[in-house]
């Protein structure tokens, strides 16, 4: 199939490679110069495990082409994937501005029998808005379709090529026909491929988003409530979780969730509820719950200093706002490290990927980015750890309390053990574990 996917960001990318490495030609468009030719030698704007390799090959074996020129393409392509950006606007709504430019673009191109799929998140009632404009901008109707992407950035591919399912929002035969043919290499071990309306596709995304966005803050809320009974959150996250309707994932508390998705979904989910005159109180407070849970090393750290850090030296680890990506978009760590600069810290930091775009943002307000965890640790009155890249789980305590001035590590995401660290004579604060 000859598929034209507009948007490189992080979905229209991952989709269009995956799609192309299962056989189908694929132009990837862009409308910024410098990135498309990137692509063309495999350089990617983002760091996602495996992605670089696969561009590269699919690019060289003739599947896969980029371009800024959505007209010399669109006539050829069987299905049209939208994949622009959807950011938060001021009023917390999905700004949707990326995707009418698109539409507006695509469609004097448009063959007739082309499928129109929208991937990006949109609101509610956007595929609708798709279809009535590319009717009249067309003259003619024109099929469109929803698609939402379920991917997690640093294991995007394999959740691309593995899916738990595939939803798609159809209004005719047609557009299921082709869905299928092409999803059905995805779904060969027996998952689904779920059809339904356009409007239904659209709130399972957001709804699946607001739901695990609602397990985090749900459990980062049993586990400040656990440190103030002495109870041990990881007890009592295995205990729920092997209840079968519970289950174990995103259930690990921590600094709240971040990145490009759940804080933008469950405030644009909200947002649309509140427009249509509900009260969405769980998704509010799902909100409220993760801007306080964010700030939670903060108070621990001021609180164990009474405010004074001016002039103490912090390791802080992690800086990504998950492991296995360099994506700092609403990571807890810029919460840390704004409060470190304001109170006049100085700040030692390392992040396997993401200390660029932290560089970018904090400059020389920073005073050393690491080439190693050790050397962020050298010196330091304490060490705070934001995210749990594996890399960090089993250091050398023995070193790491060498290496400091005074044994006191903040852990933000509970890598470590509290026997241990009590063996070692650490200063340990951990998420919803005793201190
Ligand atoms: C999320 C969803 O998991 C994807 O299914 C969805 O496609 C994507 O949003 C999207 O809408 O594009 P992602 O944001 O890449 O994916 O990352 P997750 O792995 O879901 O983590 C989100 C946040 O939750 C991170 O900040 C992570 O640290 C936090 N989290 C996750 C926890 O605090 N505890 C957990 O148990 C799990």
């Amino acid at each position: 199939m000859k598929l034209a996917v507009i948007g490189t960001g992080y979905v229209g990318l991952v989709t269009g490679t995956c799609f192309s490495d299962l056989g189908n030609e694929v132009t990837c468009i862009d409308v910024n110069q410098a990135k498309v030719e990137g692509l063309k030698k495999g350089i990617i704007p983002i760091y996602e495990p495996g992605l670089s390799e696969l561009v590269l090959r699919n690019h060289e074996e003739g599947r896969l082409q980029f371009t800024t020129d959505a007209a010399e393409v669109i006539p050829d392509a069987d299905i049209v994937y939208i994949a622009v950006g959807t950011p938060q606007s001021d009023s917390g709504a999905a700004d949707l501005s990326a995707v009418w430019k698109v539409v507006e673009g695509i469609a004097p191109h448009l063959r007739e029998d082309a499928l129109v799929v929208v991937k990006s998140t949109v609101p509610v009632g956007t595929n609708g808005k798709v279809y009535d404009m590319l009717k009249k901008l067309c003259g003619r109707e024109v099929n469109v379709a929803s698609n939402p992407e379920f991917l997690k950035e640093g294991s995007a591919i394999s959740d691309f090529m593995y899916p738990d399912r595939v939803v798609c929002g159809v209004r005719n035969e047609a557009a299921e026909e082709l869905l299928q043919t092409l999803h059905a290499p995805l779904v060969r071990t027996g998952k689904p491929i779920l059809f339904m309306s356009p409007e239904s596709s659209e709130l399972t995304k957001y709804a699946a988003n607001a739901l695990l966005a609602t397990k985090i803050s749900f459990i980062n809320e049993i586990a400040n409530l656990s440190e103030k009974v002495g109870a041990d959150i990881n007890d009592v996250r295995i205990g729920m979780g092997h209840d079968q309707r519970i289950g174990f994932q995103f259930l690990f508390p921590g600094l709240g969730y971040g990145g490009s998705c759940f804080p933008k979904d469950v405030r644009a989910l909200a947002s649309l509820a509140e427009s249509l005159e509900l009260h969405p109180k769980i998704m509010r407070a799902v909100d409220e719950v993760n801007v306080h849970q964010r700030a939670s090393l903060v108070r621990k750290i001021d609180a164990f200093y009474g405010g004074d850090v001016a002039g103490k030296t912090f390791g802080v680890w992690g800086l990504a706002f998950k492991p296995k990506t360099d994506d700092i978009r609403e990571a807890p760590a810029l919460e840390l490290l704004s409060y470190l600069v304001e109170k006049g810290a100085i700040i030692h930091v390392h992040d396997p990927e993401a200390m660029e775009n932290v560089q970018a943002q904090f400059g020389d307000k920073i005073h050393k980015y690491c080439k190693s965890e050790m050397e962020a640790i050298d010196g330091a009155d304490c060490l705070a750890i934001n995210t749990e890249w594996n890399e960090y789980r089993t250091p050398d305590f023995k070193k790491l309390k060498a290496k400091m001035t005074t044994p006191t590590i903040f852990d933000g995401r509970n890598l470590f053990d509290l026997g241990t660290m009590e063996k070692h004579g650490f200063t340990y604060f951990s998420v919803g574990r005793r201190p």
